[in-house]
């Protein structure tokens, strides 16, 4: 494992139009996705975790959804996150992958909330992987 202090900090990306079942669509900023979204930033450290909304996955049928990511790494896509989620878990979750190289945390080391919910990963482009 490496240093995550020698990496860049990891995006976490936030949909916060998603939607909690029975949830209406207006106001928008009381969806799930919303909620979620302003607990992480009210909690965030922004020297190691970037946290960015986003306008929808198209996982819509999983609320809440997020992402981990970050230049040379995986890119990891999250579903049925509940908005009320410890910020904390994820924020531990997202530390450990941004620890290991490309993100590849393996399975026995990762928290609950890196062994469910994930919904796909995708490679760096080519020229970004590390080595
Ligand atoms: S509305 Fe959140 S993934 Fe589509």
């Amino acid at each position: 494992m490496t240093e995550s202090a020698a990496k860049p900090p990891v995006a976490l990306q936030v949909c916060t139009t998603c939607r909690a079942e029975g949830e209406s669509l207006e106001p928008r900023e009381q969806r799930a996705g919303a909620r979620l979204f302003a607990a992480l930033s009210a909690e965030a450290k922004a020297d190691e975790i970037t946290i960015v909304p986003v306008e929808c996955f198209a996982v819509c049928r999983r609320p809440c959804t997020l992402s981990f990511s970050r230049p040379g790494a995986w890119t990891y896509i999250f579903g049925d996150v509940s908005a009320e989620t410890d910020p904390q878990e994820i924020f531990d979750a997202a530390r450990l992958y941004g620890a290991w190289p490309q993100g590849l945390v393996p399975w026995k080391m990762r928290p609950a909330f890196l062994k469910s919910g994930i919904v796909a990963r995708f490679p760096p482009a080519p020229d970004e992987m590390e080595t």
